[in-house]
This record gives C-alpha cells, sequence and structure tokens, in this order.
C-alpha cells in the first residue's frame, strides 16, 4: 500500500518560519482530516508537499513510498499521484478548460487520449459534478463563482486520479447542494482507494465524508491526532483545550478567531 510520509518538515514563507517539524503519515485509500486555527499552517503544508516554489523547505522529508518527493518538480509529483485543491484557486485568463484538462490528462499517458474517449470522460465528469458542460469552453476559472471553482477543483480530480488527493477547504464557498455533490465525489474516489488529506474548519464535512483519524495543526506542528471525534470536540469547544489539556500555548498573532464550526464561533463570540 502506497504511503505518503512527511517527516520533521521544516517550512518558510518570505524568510519566516511556519512549519516547524510537521510529522505525519497516511496511506492510500485513508482519508485524514486536518483542522487548526487560523493562519498556523495547514495550507503551507499542502502547497509544500506540491511543491509550491514560494514555501521553501528548510528541514525534513516528504516520501511517497520512499521515494523523495522534495527533489521532484511540481509536474513530476503530479505525476507521481499528488493532487492540491486549492483553498483559492487560481484564475488563468487565455486557458481554455477542456485544453487545459485534456493536456494534464496526456501528461500522465503514454499516448494521447483520443478525442472520443476524452469528451466521453469530460462529459462524465461535467455531469456528475452538476457543472453545465457549456463551461468546459470557458478558461480555467475565469469569473466563476466560489463555488464553481471549489466544484471544478474536485472535477480536475475526478480526471487525473491522483493517488493521494490533497484538499484545502474546498466546502467554503459551497452552498448546500454543491456540498453534497462535493462529498459525494469525494466518497466515490475514496472507494477507488485514494487517499485524501482534507482541511476545513466545519465539522459538517467530515460528517460526510468520514475520515478515519483528525490532525490538529497549532503553531506550525501537529499537536495532536486522534479519531473522529476530535473534529466534533473542535466543533462544539474551539480549540481551547489545546492550552489547558496539552500545555500548548495557541500563537495569538496566528490565531485571531476560533472558527471551526457553528458551535466554536458562537465561543468565540462570547469571549
Ligand atoms: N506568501 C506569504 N507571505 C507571507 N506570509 C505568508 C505567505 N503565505 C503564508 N504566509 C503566512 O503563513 C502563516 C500560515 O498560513 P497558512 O495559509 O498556512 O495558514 P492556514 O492554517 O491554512 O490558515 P487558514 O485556516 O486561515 O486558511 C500565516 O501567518 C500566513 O500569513
Ligand atoms: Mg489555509
Amino acid at each position: 500500500m502506497a504511503e505518503l510520509r512527511v517527516e520533521n518538515l521544516h517550512v518558510s514563507v518570505q524568510g519566516k518560519e511556519i512549519l516547524r517539524g510537521v510529522n505525519l503519515t497516511m496511506n492510500e485509500g485513508e482519508t485524514i482530516a486536518l483542522v487548526g486555527p487560523n493562519g498556523h499552517g495547514k495550507s503551507t503544508l499542502l502547497f509544500a508537499i506540491m511543491g509550491h516554489p514560494n514555501y521553501v523547505v528548510t528541514e525534513g522529508s516528504i516520501t511517497l513510498d520512499g521515494k523523495d518527493v522534495l527533489s521532484l518538480s511540481v509536474d513530476e509529483r503530479s505525476r507521481l499521484g499528488l493532487f492540491l485543491a486549492m483553498q483559492s484557486p487560481s484564475e488563468i485568463p487565455g486557458v481554455n478548460s477542456a485544453d487545459f484538462l485534456k493536456a494534464a490528462m496526456n501528461a500522465r499517458r503514454e499516448k494521447p487520449i483520443p478525442l472520443y474517449a476524452f469528451f466521453s470522460s469530460l462529459q462524465k465528469a461535467y455531469r456528475e459534478m452538476g457543472i453545465p458542460f457549456e463551461m468546459s469552453n470557458r478558461n480555467l476559472n475565469e469569473g466563476f463563482s466560489g463555488g464553481e471553482k471549489k466544484k471544478n477543483e474536485i472535477l480536475q480530480l475526478k480526471l487525473l486520479e491522483p493517488r493521494f488527493a490533497l484538499l484545502d477547504e474546498i466546502d467554503s464557498g459551497l452552498d448546500v447542494d454543491a456540498i453534497g455533490v462535493v462529498s459525494n465525489a469525494i466518497k466515490e474516489e475514496q472507494k477507488k482507494g485514494r487517499g485524501f488529506l482534507v482541511i476545513s474548519h466545519y465539522a459538517r464535512l467530515y460528517d460526510l465524508i468520514e475520515p478515519s483519524r483528525v490532525a490538529v495543526m497549532v503553531n506550525g506542528r501537529i499537536a495532536v491526532e486522534g479519531g473522529p471525534e476530535l473534529a466534533k470536540k473542535i466543533d462544539t469547544q474551539g480549540y481551547e483545550w489545546i492550552k489547558t489539556e496539552l500545555g500548548i500555548e495557541i500563537e495569538k498573532e496566528k490565531a485571531s478567531v476560533t472558527s471551526i464550526g457553528v458551535c466554536g464561533v458562537k465561543e468565540a463570540i462570547k469571549k
């Protein structure tokens, strides 16, 4: 079984150390929830795994089945089976969505995908994601609504078939129906044995996709790992218990608000 392993990872952005020794291992077929207060390094971890050039790894390792991921370019990481659905997907003017998807699919194949096979899988993916097929003719993410951008990320996942998918707040900006569509798509992909590392501030998504483990990132480290009950605890209690129970002071210049779940928000407003 494939294994994605992050060991003692230190990452700096613009010379500032954000990740300070992250350890996290995930197996193919497993879904892990990654939670934590705002600004504590969750997106940074995902960017570092995928190879964003602004996120400089100063120490530690990332391996996929023992292979050194850090020595690979972003496209090589993608072809190795890593996929990132970004918190804020970029608009790419001048790049037609269908052309982009075909190029990305062909980059994974020895021979280019036949046109008929491409269009039938494209139509199927758009249909399953509830996105009008006409949008395949628009430039990538250009002028897309927040929810359309998020659904479009999962559409890419369906067509690129990664081994490990990193989803950064895929539920933000989605209406109730769209959360249903996206979580159903994730569940389908879970059945195919893909691994998921899923960042969300809301227990609602986790109730739908049922992660087996929850990792809590505080101050650029995984402060604690546990079962799904940990997401529920944070949803109702916020993060203050990290200090009282674990003795870890949450650095406040990072976390200005407690932001998981409706109840967590209520607690934060009371303070
Ligand atoms: N390009 C950058 N330049 C300067 N600081 C950055 C940059 N990218 C990230 N940071 C800082 O790194 C810290 C961690 O950011 P990150 O996006 O990883 O947080 P997060 O845990 O994903 O938060 P959220 O829950 O709000 O999405 C923040 O203080 C952020 O301002
Ligand atoms: Mg983030």
